[in-house]
Formats: structure tokens, sequence, C-alpha cells
């Protein structure tokens, strides 16, 4: 059904929210964008935030953004991201014209941290966007609308942080030459406690991405290896999740570290929050997300989480989160 945005005699004293959840990923980063399985958790304590409210007839779609320092409006600046995601999500609700809206933009989540920073954002506007105008979209469509945007101004991005944060579940995923890509729930008999350590280093996913395009490109027999190496350590992750066995979570989550160094998307600042980690008694820690920067996760068991946590701060980690997954 097509409505005129300026039919929608709600639009003076509308007032919508809707957030979304931040993500890490537990292991298969890079060789998912080339078709391999990976593993991706989202962080439901750490979420982006989108609140659009009515405003004066004629005013547009204006933005306001005052963790990141800046306002805009719509109509002056169509080729912003969030500009052009808006339009094409009030497209698909069947909107036609303008809405006179104020979109607030806040989040808790460091950017270009491999958090998901992006996605989340995007996903919380989609869902404000749908709810002020009384429509449903499925986490699918979600997830579609960004992946649009991700893909425009990220390069080649697999579709796992799209999906994962719209979804707000722990999957499995693996792209596919054409949607709809591999989705599932992963299947877990045991919690187990991450602890996230953020270098503070800002690296924006596109680039280490990017950069191993290049190398792919430049030797594709090495890269295809290392990414099936990669693979079959994410299919051993998840059978350890699944029969609960979190003693072999540890020594995987090291060699997919050992791999992402061989791939080229660590860095010395990652590095050393990992040796830190592992020193403090972590039984595995690796680097999460694009990496050359952002963040590394720790697998601890309770009774060493606090001096992991200690050491990692001791290392120049710039904050440190726990969340802990399967409860
Ligand atoms: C980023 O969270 C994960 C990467 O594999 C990129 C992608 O999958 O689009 C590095």
């Amino acid at each position: 059904m097509k409505v005129n945005a300026g039919d929608l005699s709600v639009l003076g004293s509308m007032k919508s929210h809707a957030s979304a959840p931040g993500k890490i990923i537990l292991c298969g980063e890079h060789a998912v964008v080339y078709g391999r399985p990976a593993i991706a958790l989202p962080l439901t304590g750490i979420r982006a935030h989108a609140h659009i409210t009515g405003s004066a007839p004629g005013s547009g779609i204006r933005f306001n953004a005052p963790d990141l320092g800046r306002r805009w409006l719509l109509s002056t600046t169509p080729g912003d991201p969030l500009s052009e995601l808006t339009l094409t999500t009030l497209q698909q609700l069947g909107i036609t014209g303008m809405p006179d809206v104020e979109i607030t933009i806040t989040s808790d989540i460091p950017i270009a941290s491999g958090m998901g920073s992006g996605a989340a954002i995007a996903t919380a506007i989609v869902r404000a966007l749908a709810d002020a105008f009384g429509r449903n979209l499925s986490a699918e469509e979600v997830s579609s609308l960004v992946y649009e945007s991700e893909r425009r101004y990220h390069g080649t991005p697999s579709g796992i942080d799209n999906t994962v944060i719209a979804y707000e579940r722990a999957i499995w995923f693996q792209r596919r030459s054409e949607p709809p890509h591999l989705i599932e729930p992963l299947p877990m008999t045991a919690a187990f406690t991450l602890l996230i350590g953020d270098t503070g280093v800002r690296s924006a996913t596109r680039l280490p991405v990017g950069e191993v395009r290049r190398r792919w490109q430049e030797d594709p027999a090495r890269y295809e290896t290392l990414f099936d190496m990669v693979a079959d350590v994410v299919h051993q992750v998840r059978q350890a999740l699944q029969e609960g066995d979190l003693m072999a979570l540890g020594p995987l989550l090291n060699r997919n570290q050992d791999l992402l160094e061989q791939i080229g998307v660590s860095s010395p600042h990652l590095e050393r929050l990992i040796a830190a980690a592992r020193a403090a008694g972590a039984s595995g820690a690796k680097l999460s997300g694009g990496g050359w920067g952002g963040v590394m996760i720790a697998l601890v068991e309770l009774d060493v989480a606090m001096q992991v946590r200690k050491a990692l701060l001791e290392s120049g980690a710039t904050r440190v989160l726990e969340t802990t997954i399967g409860e």
C-alpha cells in the first residue's frame, strides 16, 4: 500500500524509537567474504538508537548525530549513506513524498572498532522508520536494506554484520553467490564468557577487507588455502559449542588468530592484548572483526576473568567489555 507522507496526520505528534545491538565475530572473519562459514554473536548490552520525532511542515528530513558532532538535511546531503538508506527504506515502506521528521542517532558502540557500529546505526534507523509509519519489517527485510547500504559504502561485505544485528541472535552464516545466504541459529549446550578488549585504534573494516582482496587476487591459491583452514576451525568451533566442549574452544580461537595473522589483518596492538590475555589465564584469544585495530576477544573462565581484564587494561586496552553467550 502506498501512503503519501503528507497524508499522515500523525506526523506532527510522531515519536518513535528503535535500537539495534553491536556484534562480534567469534570466528571466521575475512574468510566469510569468500564463501566460508563464520559465527557471529550479538552484543545486546551495547546498542545504537534512532529517535524519530515529527517536525514543522515543510522542514523535510533532518538528521542529528550528536555523538558524531553532525547535523544535516536529507535534501542538501542526499548522497550521505544514511540519507540514502532513509530514502530506500521509505520507498520499501511504500511512503511517497517527504515526511517532516527529525532523526536523532546515538550509539554506545565505538565506531570502526569491529563491533558493527555502522550496521547497528543503520538497523536502528530502518526499525525506527518502520515503527514511525506503523509498519512491520521482518528481520530479513531489515537486514537486506542495511546490506545494500553497507555494500554501497564498504566495498564487499559478506552480509554477516547486518544479519547478526537484524536477527539479534548467535548465528552460523555462510555467504552464497546468490541470496538467500545460509543463516542458522547456532546450537549451543553450554554458556561461555568472553572479554572484549578495545585497542582504541580505529580501523574502518573496508580497509583490511580491500587489502585482503588485493592479496587474494595476487596469490589466490595461498589465500584459498588459508580460507579453507579458517573454515575448518569454524566447523570445529561449531561442534565444540554443540557438544558443550569448552576446553576445545580456546585452542580453536588461538588457531583462528594464527590464520588471521597469516592473512595479514592482525596488528601489534591487537597482538599485545592477545598475548596479555593468554598470559593472564584466558584459554584462547583472537582479534575480532576487520582487524588492524578495533577489538580482540578472550575466552575466560569466571575465576580468571578479573585478572584477564586487569592484564588487558594494563596492556593498553581502552576499555574491556564482558559478554556471556548461551545463557
Ligand atoms: C567484519 O565484521 C567481518 C569481515 O569478515 C567483513 C565481512 O564479513 O563483511 C572482516
